[in-house]
């Protein structure tokens, strides 16, 4: 049979078909278990956007979005709106995907997790679980890690400016690798490990010159950058030559990342392959063997359902792959290779839910659909135009009846969620849903306006679990002194 209407899709969702039955091909052919043996072919421009939404996300008879085993309307009426959800086994998935995939083809890859993506104490207990390292860019990161005993040896500490009082929490907690950016951090790490007589084992970020053809303020490998040592100017080899030379430093390696949501790998391989060359250089210079290799992350991940990006399998094949090739080419000893995925973990995991309110309709000129967030929570789309897509949740096999822009209720016109989508018809009190804002979005959250931050909960197998309180406006005003 054919399913190509919406009475069709209100069948399927009855059989409770998972997303990635549904979604993950245009028209396929597939037996259902149980029942006797139907062909049918899934419409899928006639579907909603499960695709985009954690893995395993479904609808069940009432409708309603379905993530890890719980009905999203039910969340919003218990935890209230905004409200952040993370699914635990999507989550989970990626940390091994990530292993699974880099260690395949290279079997010495060590993942650490970009906790900037997002980063708090629950999220630090499964990462510790999950046995991925963290990247942590603050004394604030670094603490969260801590305070959940995360294993400190699997943690690099980077940033372009890292305080005095950091960097003396980093080596009182015994980080594993203080990834040093400039000049001044070398001389003063060096004097501080001196005063401390220890020895720190660092890396050197490295900035190799390559475009990573992504928004500029996410391009961080390109020459004029604010991180780490150019390579062309020949500062890199100063830096080399100075860490060589500190004797309480212990070089381990050079560090790039090129930039987020770098949906080519051609960059990867030319910085790569740059950074190897320098590694031989200084090799035949000064004897630096280059024992790790750290690639950064900035692999990115699809928001929207027309997004072209490669999968997991798809950077792992082609970077282990060039790396491989001129690791023999160069004649080179293997070094460990390091990723840093934050987006790529965390992204789809997320998913914001929001309650509409206002609905304002301009005659034949626009539909605003307002809820009740905005660039409080998630800055990204006024900051970086970044796109999404969106569901009402509690008509998720709603058919897209006409084109709507969701607006915040944030005082500033750029307030804008998503603009122009098609939804299916809206009414106040229903709850959008917005897949894949798991990175980037909660540890970019602001109390412009005095809004409280929004409430997150982890949802796993039917429950969910508050893993931050909703702040309160008491909370707005805890820090404040009169
Ligand atoms: N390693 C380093 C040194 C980084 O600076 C970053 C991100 C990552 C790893 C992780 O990159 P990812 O895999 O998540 O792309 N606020 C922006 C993203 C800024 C990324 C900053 N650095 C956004 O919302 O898109």
């Amino acid at each position: 049979m054919d399913l190509d209407d919406e009475e069709s899709l209100r069948f399927f969702a009855s059989l409770r078909m998972t997303n990635e039955l549904l979604f993950e091909n245009s028209f396929k052919t597939f037996d259902l278990s149980g029942i006797t043996s139907y062909h049918i072919s899934v419409n899928t421009s006639r579907a909603p956007k499960l695709a985009l939404f954690p893995l395993a996300a479904e609808v069940n008879n009432q409708e309603h979005l379905v993530i890890g085993g719980c009905d999203v309307v039910d969340l919003a009426r218990e935890f209230g709106t905004p409200l952040y959800l993370f699914d635990e086994s999507t989550l989970r998935h990626r940390c091994r995907e990530f292993k699974d995939e880099f260690c395949k083809h290279y079997p010495d890859t060590l993942v650490i997790y970009a906790s900037k993506a997002f980063l708090n104490r629950a999220l630090a207990l499964i990462f510790k679980e999950e046995g991925p390292g963290l990247d942590v860019v603050s004394g604030g990161e670094l603490s969260i890690a801590h305070s959940v005993d995360f294993p400190l040896d699997k943690v690099y500490f980077h940033g372009n400016n890292k305080t005095l009082e950091e960097l003396n929490l980093a080596l009182d907690l015994g980080v594993g690798r203080i990834v040093v950016d400039n000049f001044y951090e070398l001389e003063l790490l060096n004097k501080l490990v001196g005063e401390r007589e220890i020895n720190q084992k660092i890396l050197l970020r490295l900035t190799p010159g390559v475009d990573p053809h992504t928004h500029q303020y996410t391009t961080t490998g390109t020459i004029e950058s604010k991180f780490g040592f150019p390579r062309a100017t020949g500062q890199a080899e100063e830096a080399v030559t100075q860490a060589l030379s500190a004797s309480n430093l212990n070089l381990l390696g050079f560090h790039f990342h090129l930039g987020s949501s770098v949906s080519e790998v051609q960059p990867y391989e030319l910085a790569m392959e740059l950074l190897l060359r320098f590694a031989q250089e200084m090799s035949r210079k000064f004897g630096f063997n280059l024992s790790e290799l750290d690639i950064g992350g900035g692999f990115a991940v699809p928001y929207t359902l027309d997004s072209k990006v490669p999968t997991v399998a798809d950077y792992a094949g082609a970077l282990t792959g060039k790396l491989n090739s001129l690791i023999s080419g160069l004649g080179l000893s293997r070094p460990r290779l390091i990723i840093e995925p934050g987006r790529a973990i965390v992204g789809q995991s997320g998913v914001a839910l929001y309650k509409v309110g206002a609905i304002k309709e301009i005659p034949g000129i626009k539909k605003y659909v307002c809820v009740d967030g905005g660039i409080s929570d998630n800055i990204r789309p006024a900051l970086y135009g970044a796109k999404y897509e969106a569901l009402v949740a509690n008509k998720a096999l709603g058919v897209g009846r006409e084109v709507v822009t969701i607006a915040g209720k944030l005082c500033q016109s750029g307030d804008i969620l998503v603009r122009d989508i098609n939804l299916a018809s809206v009414h106040p009190g229903d709850i959008i849903a917005i897949p894949v804002c798991g990175a980037y979005s909660i540890p970019m959250s602001s109390n412009y306006n005095a809004m409280p931050r929004p409430a997150i909960v982890i949802v796993k197998e039917g429950r969910g679990r508050l893993i931050r309180r909703r702040e309160t406006y008491q909370d707005l005003m805890s820090l404040d002194l009169i």
